[in-house]
């Protein structure tokens, strides 16, 4: 039999993974966004610090959620679905999993690092593989290490990943942390919840998915108190129990779809999508010149998001933790930037390296130019250290179709945008491979919006 070299294999898989983007058509409609992946995937983590089975439901069919199934049933967690993207997890049986099952999972999401503590608790040792995620930055796991080597865990780097092990039951600690980190934060909470003790965590990321985290802990039976100043006070507790839980929504679906009917002058009623956890960006979108209008009613709100006619204004904007602008939105925004007329100035705070996806959008007509002094704003940690991490947009530009390679999850998401702005017919590579990591059924909510795409 014929065996297809590497090369070769990535030559098809990237050929099957295309979309075809005729653009220049306005997106028009209603789409609606499910559970927050940043949230969902967390609290199926969470899941294995109970005695009992949890339910999740409003959770979107993206390839993260099956990346942390996968995790979990490794462990011996049974995962069943329902409709509606109901999830059920029983961890009555939790394991210790092999480690080539884990390892399929290597390299593909940074979600296995928040399996320590729960396994740690479970069951006194855990094993992480390479870690995967978006390629915007180092991204480093020296907080967590730091941390859990604080709560009592013994942490041992070798070359195929982390081999932990608790030698007596984990005790709380008090740590600050360096930076706000969302994923340090939620390896605290997942580990102090049981151990013994408090644990003041200081300094600590306060974004909407963290406090819907700590909802879901406080279900199970956790005692957490958010402080005033980033201070997170847990109380450890003997056993939790399972949770019945429906997700905030996935802020930064909305806003991307936000930023879509801007860029393509169109009208999108995002369903599902929620006016507090998402202030700053509203703010921004107004300022930029963009429309909307809040549905608050309970059962089919959401927000309407649409391109009011006349021209869009140049912003100052830069990226922080919560409430700051989310880097997330970064993307995004700055597709639908490319179309304000005058200088726009982006600041990105969080990750170093989050502007890569700019030469693409260059190459399709944009004037995109980047910076390593910090522009605008106040300084951040990249400024000394030489990275481009300052964009200035310099618009309006006609953007035209372009064959583009996505080189991750959100910065993908924006070439779409962009594809879907421009005139002409763009080909798209890796769709499957990024944008349905976060993004539910993007095929076919294109399709209701009313864009042309195909698959080849
Ligand atoms: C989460 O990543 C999200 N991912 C990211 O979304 C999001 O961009 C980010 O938070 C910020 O909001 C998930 O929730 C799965 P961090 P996380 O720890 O937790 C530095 C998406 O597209 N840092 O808050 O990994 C780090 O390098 C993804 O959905 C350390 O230095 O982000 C970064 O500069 C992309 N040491 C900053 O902190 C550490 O040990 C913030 O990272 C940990 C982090």
């Amino acid at each position: 039999m014929l065996a297809l070299s590497d090369t070769c294999l990535k030559e098809r898989v990237l050929k099957e993974d295309v979309l075809v983007v005729h653009g220049g058509t306005p997106l028009r409609g209603e789409i609606r966004v499910r559970g927050a992946k940043n949230l969902v995937s967390k609290a199926m983590v969470a899941a294995v610090l109970g005695e009992t089975a949890s339910t999740l439901y409003d959770v979107p069919a993206i390839s993260d959620v099956e990346i942390v199934t996968g995790l979990l049933e490794a462990h011996g967690v049974r995962v069943s679905t329902g409709p509606e993207g109901e999830l059920v997890m029983d961890p009555a049986n939790v394991t210790r999993a092999a480690v080539d099952e884990i390892n399929v999972h290597a390299g593909s999401s940074r979600i296995p690092i928040l399996f320590c503590g729960p396994l740690l608790h479970r069951l006194g040792h855990a094993f992480i593989p390479d870690l995967g995620g978006c390629k915007i930055g180092d991204r480093p796991i020296d907080f967590h290490i730091q941390a859990l080597r604080e709560f009592g865990a013994v942490v041992d780097k070798r070359p195929d990943g982390l081999h932990l092990s608790a030698p007596q039951r984990l005790r709380g600690i008090k740590y600050e942390l360096e930076y706000p980190s969302v994923g340090s934060t939620e390896q605290v909470l997942l580990t102090a919840v049981l151990a013994d003790g408090v644990t003041e965590l200081r300094n600590a990321a306060v974004e909407p998915e963290i406090i819907d985290l700590i909802c879901v802990l406080q279900k199970m039976g956790a005692i957490i108190k958010v402080h005033t100043d980033r201070v997170i006070e847990i109380q450890g507790v003997d056993r939790l129990t399972g949770y019945s839980h429906r997700p905030i929504p996935d802020r930064i679906e909305a806003a991307s779809w936000g930023a879509a009917a801007l860029a393509t002058h169109g009208e999108i009623f995002v369903r599902g999508a929620k006016q507090a956890d998402m202030m700053t960006f509203l703010n921004v979108y107004r300022s930029v010149g963009g429309a909307f209008s809040v549905d608050d009613s309970p059962v089919g709100g959401g927000i309407r998001f649409w391109h009011p006619g006349g021209e869009l204004q140049p912003v100052a904007l830069e990226t922080d933790v919560h409430p700051g602008l989310m880097t997330d939105w970064q993307q995004p925004l700055v597709v639908a930037l490319t179309q304000a007329r005058g200088l726009s100035i982006v600041h990105e705070t969080v990750y170093e390296r989050r502007f890569g996806y700019t030469t693409e959008l260059n190459q399709m007509g944009a004037n995109i130019q980047l910076y390593s002094e910090c522009l605008g704003g106040t300084p951040c940690r990249w400024g000394r250290r030489n990275f481009l991490h300052s964009a200035v947009i310099a618009g309006p530009s006609k953007l035209h179709a372009a064959d583009l390679q996505i080189p991750d999850l959100r910065a993908g998401f924006s070439h779409l945008i962009a594809a879907l702005a421009a005139e002409g017919t763009s080909r798209v590579y890796g769709v499957d491979r990024y944008i349905s990591r976060g993004y539910e059924n993007f095929d076919g909510k294109l399709e209701a919006l009313g864009a042309r795409t195909e698959r080849p």
